[in-house]
This record gives structure tokens, sequence and C-alpha cells, in this order.
């Protein structure tokens, strides 16, 4: 029977009847919904088209149906008795039907026979849970998606920070007084050898300074000067290893007429041009042991005897000596004279290297950033935490030559005012065999064109020769072999004046 009689078997007239059946069986058979009709929690009496598409036909099985629909018919007429047990009659609810989401409701349905009737009303929610799902993933991952900007904008905040904190690195000790030609630095062993140097300064006594290459011996020379007594007589600064034996002789010492072929007339030596004032003995491990015995002889009884002459001559020189050479040493080996070491070494002012004084080189790079940004005519006010920090780990084998080196070379090139890790240059050592002089530069010109990287070079040759010519272009052009016209273009091109390199 149609289940739909079961409604309707008491109306009125027959015509009615079948009007307001047709109506209903409409409405079943188009809705969208799923609707079924269970009789005693046993059997589905009917199922409109919805749920015959999505179930399959399920009403009043035979015995002997396939296995799968006895199982989906069971499973929703299991759904329905719980339904009543529950007492949740009328109430929206949400089932799991195999790999679909459905929302139900039992409601119940008056049968003229008195069975059992409930209809069953379904709408399934797959799509709409899987939406579900891709909303939440896809808000998850907005969330995620915000959390590392914040993240970021809160690692970019601590950069600021610390941007701010490099900015003000130097700042303060750049802005004192420049102190030209003083030893710059507040180490202990600093603080100690200048108060040697004035110590001993008004003293006649000669003095030998030690210390490696670079690490001011004539620095402390002119300091003892200027801090003596002589210090408005003569001064003069022979360096040992650039004259030749003899002629260092009758340099120092003078020779007579016919002493020596070429010698046509007498000659005062520099000893004696000097008198009553200082002479400064740069590199004196390298003097023979013909020179280092004259030399004894000024410093043992302050007389010499011109090359070629017999009379001692009396003179009044302070000798100040340097070397970075180990005399002593020299001397166990019999290449130096231990009586004249003993001479020289009356006072012995020994330089430590930058390496064992490190707290010296803010002072420092202060101090020479100060003299190459004046010099250069920049604008450089500070030097960034990561420059100062790298300075810091350097070994400073040529020691403040190296670091004065450094910092000239970083000033000069430094772009927008600013010395960045690009103009870091650390100085060539002899004998390091691993290192060419390109390498440092080669690693500045990386991931660039070749246009680009020959026209970086030839900036730095013309800025470097106008700094050496003192920004005169006649010079600078005569050097280079360069036509004028041509110099000009290239000046222009790279925006490079003259005048800011006098
Ligand atoms: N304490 C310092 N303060 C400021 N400048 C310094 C200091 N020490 C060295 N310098 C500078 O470093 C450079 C090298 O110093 P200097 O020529 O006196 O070294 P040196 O020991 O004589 O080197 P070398 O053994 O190579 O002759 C100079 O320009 C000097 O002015
Ligand atoms: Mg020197």
């Amino acid at each position: 029977m149609n289940p739909l009689y079961y409604c309707f078997a008491m109306e009125s007239s027959t015509d009615d009847l079948n009007r307001i059946i047709s109506n209903q069986k409409n409405l079943l058979e188009t809705i969208p919904a799923m609707v079924l009709l269970v009789k005693n929690g046993s059997t589905i009496e009917y199922m409109n088209p919805s749920a015959r598409n999505f179930l399959g036909d399920l009403c009043k099985l035979p015995e002997n149906a396939p296995h799968q629909q006895k199982k989906t018919c069971f499973k929703f007429l299991e759904l329905v008795t719980k339904t009543i047990q529950d007492k949740q009659i009328g109430d929206t609810l949400e089932t799991t039907f195999f790999e679909s989401h459905l929302e139900y409701t039992l409601a119940p349905f008056e049968g003229y026979k008195g069975d059992a009737l409930y209809w069953l009303f379904m709408r399934d929610l797959t799509d709409n849970k899987n939406q579900l799902a891709e909303l939440s993933l896809f808000h998850n991952s907005i969330e995620t998606i915000l959390s590392h900007k914040i993240n970021e904008l809160k690692e970019s905040q601590i950069m600021r920070r610390k941007l701010t904190k490099e900015l003000n690195s130097l700042k303060e000790h750049l802005q004192e007084q420049p102190v030209e030609g003083k030893m710059v630095g507040s180490s202990r062993a600093l603080r100690e050898l200048r108060d040697m140097v004035f110590q001993v300064a008004k003293s006649d006594a000669t003095i030998l300074i030690t210390g490696e290459s670079g690490t001011g011996k004539e620095l402390v020379a002119n300091l003892i000067r200027e801090s003596s007594n002589r210090n408005n007589k003569p001064f003069l600064k022979i360096n040992c290893n650039t004259i030749s034996d003899s002629l260092l002789e009758s340099d120092l010492f003078g020779h007579e007429k016919g002493s020596f072929t070429g010698a046509d007339g007498k000659r005062i030596g520099k000893f004696e041009v000097v008198d009553g004032g200082t002479i400064f003995l740069d590199e004196i491990g390298d003097i023979s042991p013909r020179m280092q015995a004259a030399l004894l002889r000024v410093l043992q009884d302050g007389e010499l005897i011109r090359v070629g002459g017999n009379m001692p001559i009396k003179i009044d020189v302070r000798v100040i000596a340097a070397t970075n050479r180990n005399l002593a040493m020299m001397v166990q080996d019999g290449s130096f004279r231990l009586d004249l070491f003993y001479r020289l070494n009356i006072i012995n002012i020994s330089i430590p290297p930058l390496r064992e004084r490190k707290e010296d080189l803010i002072d420092l790079t202060a101090h020479f950033i100060r003299r190459y940004r004046q010099a250069f005519k920049k604008e450089i006010n500070f030097l960034p935490q990561s420059i100062l920090d790298r300075l810091m780990e350097h070994d400073w084998p040529g020691n403040i030559r190296e670091l004065e080196n450094v910092i000239q070379r970083a000033v000069l090139m430094a772009k927008n005012n600013l010395i960045t890790e690009n103009e870091l240059f650390f100085d060539i050592q002899p004998g390091d065999k691993n290192q060419t002089p390109y390498d440092n530069y080669l690693q500045r010109l990386d991931g660039r064109t070749l246009k680009d990287m020959v026209a970086n070079i030839e900036k730095d040759i013309i800025v470097y020769s106008l700094e050496k010519n003192r920004g005169n272009v006649a010079e600078t052009v005569q050097q280079l072999d360069i036509g004028k016209t041509a110099f000009y273009d290239k000046m222009k091109r790279y925006q490079i004046s003259p005048k800011d390199h006098k």
C-alpha cells in the first residue's frame, strides 16, 4: 500500500483525498532532503527519490536481499530505535554513515492502523563539513602566517635596537679632540710606557726602543725628544738600513779630504751637525761591525773620528736607537757587539704588540677615523659594533701601522659615510703565501658584472692617485699616462671631484 494512505484514509471525499495525496506525493518526491518512513523500528516502508539515490532502495527488503543493503537498512533502523529510546524525537541530530555526515530528525507519524511509524528526515552535510574543515585549515594557516609575521616584526624590532646601539658605538670617542703626535691608548701597558717616556726623557741617557714592526717606536722617539731638555735643539733621524754601510759612516761621522775616491773635500758628519741635539738611529740592528765600533766610541767617549782622519772630535749628542730585532740574540750569535749593546741598552723601552693590549684598539680606531675623515673630508661619525668586533678579533701582526692602514683605506672607500665589511681589508703580511694582494679586493667584487667590477677598480685607482697627488690633476694624469679629457670624463662618470682629495 502507498504509505500516504496511512495519513489520509479518513478524509471525506475521494477527490479531495486524491488531490491532497497527489500534492503531498509531489512534495515528497521533489524535495532535496531525504525522507524515509520507518515502521516498528523493523522495516522501511517508504523512501523518497533523494533517499533512494543516496542509500539505494531499502524498502521492505526481502530475506535474500544483498548483504550490503541489509547492513545499511539495519544501521538506519538501529538509529531510529536509539533515537526513540533516548527520547530525542523532534531533535536535530547528527551521525556519520560510512564516509558521510548526516543531519537527521525523527518525527512521529500517526498511522490509522496504530502501527509505530516514524518519519526520518535526513540531510547530507558531508560537503558542508569538508568546507568547514577546509576553512579551519585555512584559518590555521593564516594564524601560522600571522604568527610568523609577528615574530619577524619582533625580530626586526630587536635588530633595530641593536642597530641603534651599533650607531652609538665609538660616537663619544669620535667627539673627543684629536691628539696628534700623542700616544693614544689607555691600557695599563700604555700608561706605564707613557710614564716611562716622560721619566727618562729629561736625562741625557741613551735609550733603546724595541718592539715589533709598527708598534710605535718612532712615535716614542719623537715624544722623548719633545719632552727632553733638547727639544729646541736639532733632531735628526737616520734609518740605518736604507744607506749603504760606507756611505752611512761618512754620513754620520763625516770624512777628511781624499779619504776615499770621490771625497773631494772635507765633510762634516751628521753627529757634528746635530751637536747639542738628538739623533735617532732607527733599525740599529742592521749596522755593520765597523759602524758598531764607531758608534761605540761616540757613546763611550763622547767623541768621533771622521773617516780618513785621526783627530778625535768631542761631540754632545743624545742617541735614541730603535730596532724590531732581538739584539740580545744577535749578541749571542756574534752579529752585534756586546759592549755596544750595553751602551745602547742603558734604558730600554719595550713596546708591547697591539694584540697584547687590545683595550687600546677603540681609542686608536677612533683616533685614526678622526684623522682620516678630516683628510678625506668624510662625515663618518660612528663605526658599527660588528666592524669593531671584527677589528677586535684580528691578531694585528702589523700592529698599529696595520690598524692605521686598515682605517685609512676604509674611510677612503666608505660610501654614504658608512664603514661596512666591504671596506675592511687587513694588510697582507710578508711571507703570507696563502694570500695575494688581490684576494681581499676580489672578495669585494663578488657577484658583480665584469663591467661593474672594472669600473669599480678604475674608480678606486683614480681616487687613490688623486689622493696621493693631493688633488693635483696634472700630476695624476701624467702618472696614469692618460689624456686630460678622458680623465675628466672618468671623474665626471664616477662623480669624483679633485678638490675633495686635496
Ligand atoms: N699609541 C699610538 N697612538 C697613536 N698613533 C700611534 C701609536 N702607536 C703608533 N702609532 C702610529 O702608527 C704608525 C706606526 O708607528 P711607528 O712608525 O712609530 O712604528 P715603528 O715601531 O717605528 O714601526 P717600524 O718598526 O715598522 O718602523 C705611525 O703612524 C704612528 O703615528
Ligand atoms: Mg720605525
